[in-house]
């Protein structure tokens, strides 16, 4: 059987440091709340107008190729898993291919719209289609530019000073060595609390759903103009309905209850437990988070990578430049057995499990 493997590995992440009390300027926060609530210090932020979540992921790619040993132009196919694309359509898979000058090779391109859990569900996807001997060289991106789309009042302040920008890549392509490789990966969703952490506009929802589940939200519909007010209604821009929603703690309670359950999922699918993993990477949604998930499995410091406290909440991108700094870190060596898992909004969630 053909299993695949992560050939090479990048990460970007944008020049420019906004630590905590660079937030306090803007909003009603402190250095304080941020550090216990989350365990962040610091994220970076791209430069405005001049990077953009394609950009991003095109640098960390020219990385993930050359360590893979491959020029961009040998990529067959092409995965990009975000949740701040360039447009609202087209996705960023085709803007990443035209600005790696790969456009003429023509190759698939397909975007993931999974959040937190968008890398792991991409990079699954990626393993079936290497497995069945249909690519051999697939690009898997997670990339984010949330610092364009968040709000910094201190209305906006749960959610704002959790996120971060920057960009992972990786080549995913047939192991030669059938032991080595992705061993198993496991999806998950329950769109039960769907708007717990959403972004809802712009959308061609028209208050469907709230309306559904017998809230009173009021998006300003029907919308003065019956053509073209698809996405915004006046009263949206007015109120600023179009910034990220979430209910932390709600979010929280599922997150620890997710992770471990999807990990042992994989493990078990794998006829392994928890004591074989040399390292775990999990999403970077908050310290206290990843922490209590180290404790339920039973792993030690060393074996669970955070970088939270240095580049926040990069949704997408989170798991895969935490690979690569473990990686680039020498804390990943040939042979090791490691564990993604990611949970986020959806809910989604997923774990992949793979001997280095
Ligand atoms: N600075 C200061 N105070 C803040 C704040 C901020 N940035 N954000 C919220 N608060 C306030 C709230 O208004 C609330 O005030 P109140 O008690 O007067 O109403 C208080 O802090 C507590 O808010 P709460 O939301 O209950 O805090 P929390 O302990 O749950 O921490 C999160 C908030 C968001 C850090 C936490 O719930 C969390 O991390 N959840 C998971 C989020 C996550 O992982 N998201 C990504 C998923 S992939």
């Amino acid at each position: 059987m053909i299993r695949s493997k992560i050939a090479g590995i990048g990460y970007y992440v944008p020049e420019r440091v906004v630590k905590n009390e660079e937030l306090t300027q803007l909003m009603d926060t402190t250095d304080e709340w941020i550090q216990e609530r989350t365990g962040i210090q610091e994220r970076h932020y791209g430069r405005k107008h001049e990077e953009t979540t394609t950009t991003m992921a095109a640098v960390a790619t020219r990385i993930a190729c050359e360590r893979a040993g491959i020029s961009p132009e040998d990529i067959d196919f092409i995965i990009f898993a975000t949740l701040s694309p360039d447009y609202y359509f087209p996705g960023c898979g085709v803007l990443v291919q035209r600005e790696l000058g790969i456009a003429h090779k023509e190759v698939g391109a397909l975007d993931v719209r999974n959040q937190c859990s968008g890398f792991v569900y991409a990079l699954s996807i990626a393993d079936q289609f290497v497995r069945t001997g249909t690519y051999k060289n697939i690009l898997v991106i997670g990339s984010e530019m949330h610092s364009m789309g968040l709000d910094f009042s201190t209305r906006g302040r749960n959610v704002t000073v959790i996120f971060g920008d920057g960009a992972g890549a990786a080549i995913v392509q047939p192991s030669s060595d059938p032991a080595r490789g992705i061993l198993s990966t496991k999806l998950h969703a329950d769109g039960t609390f769907a708007e717990k952490l959403s972004f809802i506009n712009p959308g061609c929802h028209g208050g469907y759903h709230a309306k559904k589940q017998g809230e009173e939200a009021d998006f300003g519909y029907p919308p003065v103009n019956t053509y073209g007010e698809i996405f915004f209604t006046p009263k949206m821009m007015q109120e600023g309905q179009y910034y990220p929603n979430m209910e932390g703690q709600f979010v929280f309670k599922m997150a620890v209850q997710k992770f471990p359950e999807v990990i042992h999922e994989a493990l078990e699918a794998a006829g392994l437990q928890a004591s074989d993993i040399d390292m775990l990477i999990p999403h970077q949604a908050n310290l206290r988070i990843s922490q209590f998930v180290q404790k339920r499995l039973g792993l030690r410091d060393d074996q669970v990578w955070n970088n939270i406290q240095r580049l926040g909440n990069t949704t997408a991108a989170s798991v895969p430049i935490a690979l690569c700094e473990a990686w680039e870190a020498g804390k990943i060596k040939d042979g090791d057995l490691v564990c993604l898992a990611a949970f986020g909004s959806g809910f989604t969630w997923a774990s992949a499990l793979m001997r280095w």
